[in-house]
């Protein structure tokens, strides 16, 4: 097995070092693949140094299974043609392909069949926000149907990339020593402070990212299910929560709900108010489930049921999502 990553020095590439190795991935032969800037730093997999190759339209790819591709949307639409030309197939983690109906969208727990139909050989991984919430809402679909969600984010730094989290980092250092803080990868200071702005606004008053939230839990979940989102940037350095609101087509009670989600692939329960046990973003950094707890009846729908989830925006919400479509493909 050939597999090669591209945009290995950023956030996501280094995670899917981490998990690939963590999950004793069965593979022949690495390839890294980054920007000019990057060619030639190397990194240490399984005791063996790897170095960065330039990614260039050439075939390079002309042996590779599978291409982990993380270097953002213009890298994947520029290239996804040059990796995939000799059959390679490509996991990409930018919002390039999703919506294209040739396209598969995959979370393995939800949808891990869809995989297995690829045309032009690229599989889609979700934004990190859908992927969080797909794994928890399929845990009561299994039981009842939901007709609407309404989901409120806490999305950590990290969702911005490496170097926004160190800009959060630098933001408290410099306020501490009565600096101006730097503000280049938020649009605004983040440090003490909270954005209700995650990504650019479409026409409707919406956020992209919101949006996303809408059609690709729709598109994940073959599903005409109605998500209503607002996506809120925290000062957290990693690991997203959600608040989230759903309505199924008949009353659930909180006990089944439970079962359901201790049922459920890919899902750990922690509630237990009476002791404040709860999912938290600074412990479950790192992690792989998606955490759920807060379990509770919706006060203002007879339907509603509410919970609250937290996930490592880097592994379910990328790397490891990532990682497990291709277990799936190899299984
Ligand atoms: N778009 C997400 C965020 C990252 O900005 O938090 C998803 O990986």
């Amino acid at each position: 097995m050939k597999i090669a990553i591209v945009g290995t020095s950023g956030a996501v590439g280094q995670e899917l070092l981490r998990v690939l190795d963590e999950r004793n991935f069965p593979l022949d032969e690495l390839l890294l693949f980054g920007s000019s800037r990057s060619a030639g730093t190397s990194y240490n997999f399984r005791g063996k140094q790897v170095e960065v190759k330039e990614l260039q339209h050439n075939d390079d790819f002309k042996d590779v299974d599978i291409a982990f591709v993380s270097a953002g949307g213009g890298t994947s639409l520029e290239f996804a043609e040059t990796i995939t030309k000799y059959g390679a197939i490509m996991i990409d983690n930018s919002s390039a392909f999703r919506m294209q109906d040739d396209v598969p969208l995959v979370v393995p727990e939800v949808n891990a069949e869809d995989a297995l139909n690829s045309p032009r050989g690229i599989i889609a991984n979700p934004n990190c926000t859908t992927a969080q919430l797909v794994v928890a809402l399929q845990a009561i679909e299994e039981i009842a149907h939901i007709k609407r969600a309404h989901v409120a984010t806490y999305q950590a730094a990290s969702g911005a990339g490496a170097a926004a989290m160190q800009e959060l980092e630098d933001q408290y250092k410099q306020l501490v020593n009565g600096e101006e803080p730097t503000v280049s990868k938020f649009a605004y200071q983040l440090a003490y402070n909270l954005i209700p702005q995650v990504d650019v606004f479409t026409d409707n008053g919406y956020t992209k990212e919101e949006m996303k939230m809408y059609n690709e839990t729709r598109k994940i979940m073959h599903s005409n299910i109605e998500v209503s989102a607002t996506c809120v940037r925290v000062p957290v350095m990693r690991a997203h929560s959600e608040a989230i609101w759903i309505e199924t087509e008949r009353p659930i009670s909180v006990e089944e709900a439970r079962e359901a989600f201790s049922k459920a692939k890919g899902v750990e329960v922690i509630d237990n108010p009476s002791a404040r046990e709860y999912p938290m973003p600074l412990g479950l950094s790192g992690k792989d489930p998606v955490y759920v707890g807060r379990i509770r009846k919706d006060l203002a729908n007879e339907n509603g049921l509410t919970f609250w989830t937290v996930s490592d925006q880097i592994r379910k919400g990328a790397a490891l999502n990532a990682v497990q479509i291709a277990e799936y493909l190899i299984s």
